[in-house]
């Protein structure tokens, strides 16, 4: 029994509980990612996460174990910067296949956010600041974040921006639809054209902004819409909304070819002609 004089040490909350990022955490520009190392389902200071542990975490937000994988697998692959693309060896397309057949995920390669160096008992691990590497997965015209070229970067939720994404809410900010994040995105891309003049984003940034808007519509909200208590628990404090309501798919997690068709109706919403 502790006397009175001994320091009790702070609880550590326990798997699942939230709490807020430790002092020093490391965390990235993806707010439901954040709210898994703030449940613990990912390591809390947000630093050496191993593939099969962000793998894993997957399952807590609904959705399947294909998908999850598509989403945290790739990241492992060691970063290349897009704009030293020329410098890469040209690859012939027997090596190719070879690469793919031996792992099938190289075919996500342009996601891979791993640095060299990352290894430890032998295995690569990410912290969770690499997923801000601009290029890999990290696009301009976030929802909540500014631009790499920015002087408020890109890893940080911007205040202003969160109000404004809750204020295209048609019905009086119990919802954000489909139809109003399209909207959104679409006075984003204005303002970022204003702002930024170094902006870079293209068909294939716009598809993985599409795609993780159509995550967070069916994993959070019934595919046409998602309350707003649920949007800022999730982006304000990094939380998962269970206070709020919200269950995770459980019977019917989110799989592929729903994804598919979620990104393909986001896309739609937006109505952006490339
Ligand atoms: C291993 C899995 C995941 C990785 C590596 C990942 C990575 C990222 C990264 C790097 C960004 C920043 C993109 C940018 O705006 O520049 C991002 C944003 C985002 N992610 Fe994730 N993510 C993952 C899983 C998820 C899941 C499961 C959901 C939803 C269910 C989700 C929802 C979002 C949303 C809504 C944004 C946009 C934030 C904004 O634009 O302000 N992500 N993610």
């Amino acid at each position: 029994m502790p006397s009175s004089t001994t320091p009790l040490l702070p609880q550590q909350p326990s798997t699942g509980e939230y709490a807020p990022a430790p002092p020093n955490a490391s965390r990235s520009p993806c707010p439901v990612v954040n709210a898994l190392a703030n449940h613990g389902y990912i390591e809390r200071s947000g630093c050496n996460i191993y593939m099969k542990d962000l793998n894993a975490s997957m399952r807590h937000v609904g959705m399947s174990s294909l998908l999850g994988s598509v989403f945290a697998k790739p990241t492992y692959i060691e970063f290349q910067n897009p704009a030293k693309a020329y410098l890469q060896k040209p690859v012939n397309f027997f090596t190719r296949l070879w690469r793919l057949i031996r792992n099938p995920y190289s075919f996500f390669a342009y996601f891979g956010c791993w640095k060299r160096g990352q290894v430890s008992n032998g295995k690569r691990y990410i912290n969770l600041v690499d997923l801000a590497t601009h290029g890999a997965i990290e696009h301009d015209i976030s929802l909540t974040r500014r631009d790499v070229d920015q002087k408020e970067g890109n890893n940080a939720l911007q205040q202003d921006l969160m109000n404004d994404l809750l204020h295209y809410s048609s019905d009086g900010g119990e919802t954000l639809t489909i139809e109003d994040l399209g909207k959104f995105i679409k006075s984003r891309i204005q303002q970022q054209l204003r702002d930024n003049p170094n902006l870079v984003y293209g068909p294939s940034e716009h598809q993985v902004n599409c795609g993780q808007v159509a995550l967070l519509m069916h994993c959070f909200g019934d595919g046409k819409a998602i309350p707003c208590s649920y949007v800022r628990a999730i982006f304000k404090d990094e939380r998962l909304p269970w206070k709020e309501g919200w269950k995770r798919r459980t019977w019917w997690p989110m799989g592929l070819f729903e994804f598919f068709g979620a990104v393909k109706k986001m896309t739609a919403a937006v109505g952006l002609q490339f």
